[in-house]
């Protein structure tokens, strides 16, 4: 039986309706309007048309957004400037940097600039120490969107053998995190992994996020397996995820498309952390 779809298309609709009725009533008790301030520095085309997909879902659901395009050539602390004023702009409840930053900024100066208290993404050291040590923080998108896909399909992680393919900050670690804090057992795979094949084969979880086209084929995937792509790549005009589909979809148990898997629930993430940097 070829595995069941996770439609992160539908599951994002049915949380950004959740959100446009909260946020009306938050307003309509008197309350402020929550605001997001997405800021880009550069050119980066896939970067250019994230923030506008971010814009538009915070329009479509009540949120006040601004967009602050910085051309590459200014300086860091002219970006930190920016930073400060958003961090001190009480129409601003969450800001967000979208990364990669050109070549020659310090990411992680630049992140740890953002107000904890502001930092929607979750990726300022003392929101992800919070994770770390199970306190109440913003969960960085990405991988809370991974884990309400997971939710979706009534799946008790505990005892289970998870894998994660990739390290990075934004996905990697904190996504195995989360799998953690829900009593899987995790393995965390990157690019220097002794048999990949055979780790990714133990796993009754699989979330994938390293950005290689379709790496992850059929004899990777154990029979029934929960596969989670979370890569976007272009091949030529076709959108593909880090999972080979077509062939996969012959040997999990669920798998997420790509696109419209795990794309639209990280900005239902961001709109959800928005409107709880808001209350
Ligand atoms: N670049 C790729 N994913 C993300 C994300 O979730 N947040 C930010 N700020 N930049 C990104």
């Amino acid at each position: 039986m070829p595995a069941r779809i996770i439609d992160g298309k539908l599951l994002a609709k049915q949380i950004r309706d959740d959100l446009a009725q909260k946020i009306k009533a938050m307003v309509n008790a008197g309350n402020q309007q929550p605001g997001l301030a997405v800021v880009l520095v550069g050119d980066n085309p896939a970067s250019q048309l994230y923030v506008s997909m971010k814009q538009k879902a915070c329009a479509e659901v009540g949120i006040y957004s601004e967009e602050h395009r910085l051309p590459a050539s200014i300086s860091q602390e002219e970006l930190l400037a920016v930073i400060e004023r958003l961090n001190k702009d009480p129409k601003i409840h969450g800001i967000l940097v979208q990364l990669p930053l050109p070549e020659g900024f310090d990411e992680q100066v630049v992140i740890n600039h953002i107000k904890p208290e502001k930092d929607v993404d979750g990726f300022h050291p003392i929101n992800i120490g919070k994770l770390q040590t199970g306190q109440k923080t913003f969960v960085p998108c990405t991988p809370a969107g991974v884990m309400k896909m997971l939710d979706s399909i009534g799946i008790d992680l505990t005892g289970k053998k998870a894998v994660v393919v990739g390290r990075s900050n934004i996905v990697g670690k904190p996504v195995a995190q989360l799998l953690l804090q829900r009593n899987a057992t995790v393995t965390i795979c990157h690019s220097k992994t002794n048999n990949l094949a055979e780790e990714c084969r133990q796993a009754d979880v699989l979330v994938v996020a390293v950005g290689h086209p379709e790496l992850v084929k059929a004899d990777w995937v154990k029979p029934g397996a929960v596969v989670i792509d979370v890569g976007i790549s272009k091949v030529g005009s076709k959108t593909v995820g880090d999972v080979a589909f077509d062939e996969v979809k012959e040997v999990a148990g669920w798998l997420t498309p790509v696109p419209g898997g795990v794309g639209p629930m990280t900005i239902a993430m961001l709109l959800t952390n928005t409107v709880a940097a808001a209350n």
